[in-house]
C-alpha cells in the first residue's frame, strides 16, 4: 500500500487508533497531519513518526468548537486523505444523560467531521481525487443501552459516508466507514479499565482488538487497493455484529 507524498489528515491522532493509523500512513510514505487538542501527545506522535523516518506535522484543534474545525481545515492545506477519527468515548444511559454532554458528543462526533469534510472537499473536487474514511463503531448497528448517544452519533457518521459517497463519487472521491469493535486504546482503557478487555470476550474472536488492527483496516480502505470501495461500512469488530 503506497501513500507516497499523499497528505493525510488524521483527527484524534494523539492517542489510540488515530495514533496507530498516523504511524502506518507515515510508514507508507505519506506526509501526515496529526491533529488533537494535546500538544504534548501530538509531539509524541510526530516524534514517533520522525524517529521511524517518516514525515508529520501537528496541528492543534478542539473539535468541540466549529471555528477550530474550520481553522484546522484551512491550516491543513491540501488534503488527499481525511480520516475522521476523533470522538468522545462517553457512556450514559438514557435516564442519566445530561444535556451538556449530549451536545458535546454531537459537536465532536458529528458536527466536526461534517464541517472538516466540507473544508477539505473543495480541494479534492478541484484535483478530481480524494479519500475520506469515517470511523464509527459497532455501536452504530446494535442497541446500546449503556451509551445510546454514542450509538446515535456513530449511526449519523455512517449516514454521512453514504451521502458523501453519492454526492462526490463522480469527482473521483471515495468515502467509506470503518466500524471498530472493542479496542484496547488509551481512551477505552481509561474509561472502562478491565472492562475494555472483557467487552472483547463477547465477540466471536473472543478478545478485544489492538489499536493497530483497526489502523490496518483504515489503511486498506484508504488505499488504491480499495479503489472500487465507496459508501461502504467495514466492520472490524471480531465478528460482533455478525451474530
Ligand atoms: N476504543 C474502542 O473500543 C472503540 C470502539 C469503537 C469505535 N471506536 C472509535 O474509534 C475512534 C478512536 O477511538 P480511540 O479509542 O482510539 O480514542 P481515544 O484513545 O480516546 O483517543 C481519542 C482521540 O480523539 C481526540 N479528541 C477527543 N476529543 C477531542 C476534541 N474535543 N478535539 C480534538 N480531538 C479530540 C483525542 O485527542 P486529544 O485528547 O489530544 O484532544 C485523541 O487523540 C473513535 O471514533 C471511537 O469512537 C473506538
Amino acid at each position: 500500500m503506497d501513500f507516497q507524498d499523499q497528505r493525510v489528515l488524521v483527527t484524534g491522532a494523539t492517542a489510540g487508533i488515530g495514533r496507530e493509523a498516523a504511524k502506518l500512513f507515515a510508514d507508507r510514505g505519506a506526509f501526515v497531519i496529526v491533529s488533537g487538542r494535546d500538544p504534548g501527545r501530538g509531539a509524541g506522535t510526530v516524534s514517533a513518526i520522525e524517529a521511524a523516518g517518516g514525515r508529520a506535522q501537528f496541528i492543534a484543534a478542539d473539535l468541540r468548537d466549529v471555528a477550530s474545525v474550520r481553522q484546522l481545515g484551512d491550516q491543513a492545506g491540501e488534503v488527499d486523505v481525511l480520516i475522521n477519527n476523533a470522538a468522545i468515548l462517553n457512556a450514559h444511559t438514557t435516564l442519566e444523560q445530561d444535556l451538556e454532554s449530549f451536545g458535546v458528543m454531537f459537536d465532536v462526533d458529528v458536527r466536526a467531521p461534517f464541517f472538516l469534510a466540507a473544508a477539505v472537499l473543495p480541494g479534492m473536487i478541484a484535483r478530481g481525487s480524494g479519500v475520506i474514511v469515517n470511523i464509527s463503531s459497532m455501536a452504530a448497528s446494535v442497541g446500546v443501552p449503556q451509551a445510546p448517544v454514542v450509538a446515535a452519533t456513530k449511526a449519523a457518521i455512517e449516514s454521512f459516508t453514504r451521502s458523501w459517497s453519492a454526492a462526490f463519487g463522480t469527482n473521483g472521491i471515495r468515502v467509506n466507514t470503518v466500524a471498530p469493535g472493542p479496542t484496547l486504546t488509551d481512551g477505552a482503557v481509561a474509561m472502562l479499565g478491565e472492562g475494555a478487555a472483557q467487552l472483547g470476550m463477547a465477540t466471536p474472536l473472543g478478545r478485544s482488538a489492538r489499536p493497530s488492527e483497526i489502523a490496518e483496516a483504515i489503511l486498506f480502505v484508504a488505499s488504491p487497493q480499495a479503489s472500487y470501495l465507496s459508501g461502504a461500512t467495514l466492520a472490524v469488530d471480531g465478528g460482533f455484529t455478525a451474530i
